[in-house]
């Protein structure tokens, strides 16, 4: 038996879009094992099961398909249990972390059986982008930390993490907005095809502001760095009250603040007293008719992590920073 567990994540950070991600300390643990029955059980607790539980709409499951293949590895049924505690299609990586989660299980399930090592951590993640489609989200789920991505033609995906400043904490504010059909796809469809050339050249000061500050621990600028123009304003037609949210999440104190992912949950950066932010971007929603709850996370330092499974890997994962 092999045990995974995976954090959150939060991408974009507001003028980031598709490239900027941080780790969140709120992990689901997945569990692997190889029954010798010819069957795949999926028991899932935290988040309803149902249609988690049925293996063709699984991500887990799906996933470590993927590297049963490419290891060429056929196991004798598959047990998957999964422990759910990062809140399904509220723009908090929780397909990211299904994804990398199933990567990375079925990978130290394979390392355990045959004593190979399997593939390595640059494998799996280029795997987990092709998987999802964004880099943003899965590379900080199996890195941890802050994570600057770039896809490159020739060489595929490349990244770089730094540690989050220890001062920072999330808050993360979840409405219960719904979208109608698949979330992502509908949170991407209302982006234009092009944009102004002054709100790329806004962007891009933002984002180089934003990694810089946080590289720096100049947590003073993050207010300015977060602002966006590329995608927010386009996704607040989506998220009722959006701005609002985001202006009193800075009146109550917040350093810097921006939709979560696709949305609709929104992020908020403290570094003192969370519960005021919390409470302002709560009621903020609620005036615009939505009820929302909140969650305060520290930032994650380590990404995905195998906490049972053969030596080895266990060796090479707990070792941070694990590369790139
Ligand atoms: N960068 C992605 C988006 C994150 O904003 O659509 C969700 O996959």
């Amino acid at each position: 038996m092999v045990r995974v567990s995976v954090p959150a994540t939060s991408a974009n950070l507001g003028p980031g879009f598709d490239t900027l991600g941080v780790a969140l300390d709120l992990r689901n643990v997945i569990e692997m094992d190889e029954p010798g029955v010819d069957d795949v059980v999926i028991e899932v607790e935290g988040a309803g099961g149902g249609a988690l539980e049925n293996p063709g709409q699984n991500m887990v499951y799906q996933a470590a398909r993927r590297v049963f293949e490419r290891l060429g590895y056929e196991p004798n049924g598959l047990l998957i249990r999964e422990r759910v505690a990062i809140p399904v299609a509220r723009g908090m990586g929780s397909s990211a972390a299904a994804i990398v989660g199933g990567l990375v299980a079925a990978n130290a399930l394979v390392a355990q059986r045959t004593g190979r090592p399997g593939l390595d951590r640059a494998e799996l993640l280029r795997m987990a982008v092709a998987i999802e489609g964004h880099p943003d989200n899965v590379t900080p789920a199996m890195v941890g930390g802050f994570t600057v991505c770039c896809m490159d033609q020739e060489r595929g995906p490349l990244h770089l993490r730094f540690d989050p400043p220890r001062s920072l904490r999330a808050v993360v504010v979840m409405p219960e907005v719904q979208f109608k059909g698949k979330k992502t796809e509908q949170s991407r469809g209302v982006l234009p095809a092009e944009v102004p050339m002054k709100d790329a050249v806004y962007n891009l000061n933002r984002t180089a502001l934003l990694v810089a500050a946080l590289a720096q621990g100049r947590t003073d600028l993050l207010a300015v760095a977060m602002q966006d123009r590329l995608h927010q304003p386009y996704r607040a037609t989506l998220v009722p009250g959006l701005r609002s949210v985001f202006e009193a999440a800075r009146a109550a104190g917040a350093l810097g603040v921006a939709l979560s992912g696709a949305g609709p949950s929104v992020i908020a950066f403290v570094a003192e007293s969370a519960e005021p932010v919390a409470l302002a971007m709560e009621a903020a929603f609620q005036w615009a008719g939505s009820e929302a709850r909140s969650l305060t996370v520290d930032l994650a330092r380590d990404g995905a992590r195998v906490l049972a499974g053969p030596g080895r890997e266990r060796e090479l994962l707990d070792r941070p920073p694990y590369w790139g």
